[in-house]
């Protein structure tokens, strides 16, 4: 069993090392995105509260992302490990975290830091609106490039927080995620063997 946090800015390949790892290792995937992006589609009381700061490339509020990850996590099966895709993002969210795996008694193995230039980040998102494009949908709203620009700004204010918290507790793992995607998986596997 293995539990991991994915943190990096907007386009970094997240999600993408996600999928594959949760094919590989059997783990419980938790996109803090996904589940936001869902809750908006489906104009739920919580989709509606967040909507606004989605579309604008803000966080939303710690207590809404928080209520949502403590759902999934404590629904999760016994022994299964967790992927945590885009939470925590703030030092609250963190709190919040190390308090709710204390109290279900599960340790944190590995957050996985993908570091990339911005201007790459910029580039992928732009293909990803491409490509959604040109297979007739619609691309997320904010995948736009003002909105992406807004992200990369909240990802340095609020996240960055991260690195030196999770730095000091020694779970910190860098991966250079200007590489191609086999070989950032295959950094990532390097941390995870046993
Ligand atoms: P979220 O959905 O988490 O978006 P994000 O973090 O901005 O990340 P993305 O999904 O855009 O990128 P990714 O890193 O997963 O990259 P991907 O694999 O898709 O959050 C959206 C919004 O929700 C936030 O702005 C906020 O409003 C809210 N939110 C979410 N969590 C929150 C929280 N905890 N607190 C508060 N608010 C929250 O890859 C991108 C593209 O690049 C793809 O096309 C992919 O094919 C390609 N690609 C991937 N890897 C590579 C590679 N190595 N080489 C070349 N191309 C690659």
């Amino acid at each position: 069993m293995v539990n991991l946090v994915l943190l990096g800015p907007p386009g970094a390949g997240k999600g993408t090392q996600a999928e594959r790892l949760v094919r590989d290792y059997d783990l419980l995937h938790i996109s803090t995105g996904d589940l936001l992006r869902d809750a908006i589609k489906a104009q739920s009381p919580l989709g509606r509260k967040a909507k606004m700061a989605v579309d604008e490339g803000k966080l939303v509020p710690d207590e809404v992302v928080v209520g949502l990850v403590e759902e999934r996590l404590t629904d999760k099966e016994p022994g299964q490990g967790f992927i945590l895709d885009g939470f925590p993002r703030t030092i609250a969210q963190a709190g919040a975290l190390e308090r709710l795996l204390e109290s279900m008694q599960v340790p944190l193995d590995h957050v996985i830091l993908f570091d990339i230039p911005i201007r790459l980040l910029e580039e992928r998102i732009a293909k990803r609106a491409e490509q959604t494009r040109s297979a007739g949908a619609q691309p997320r709203t904010d995948d736009s490039p003002e909105v992406l620009k807004k992200r990369i700004e909240e990802f340095a204010r609020a996240t960055a927080a991260l690195s030196p918290f999770y730095e000091q507790n020694g779970l910190l793992r860098r991966v250079d995620a200007s590489e191609d995607i086999e070989r950032v998986a295959t950094q990532i596997r390097d941390f995870l063997q046993p």
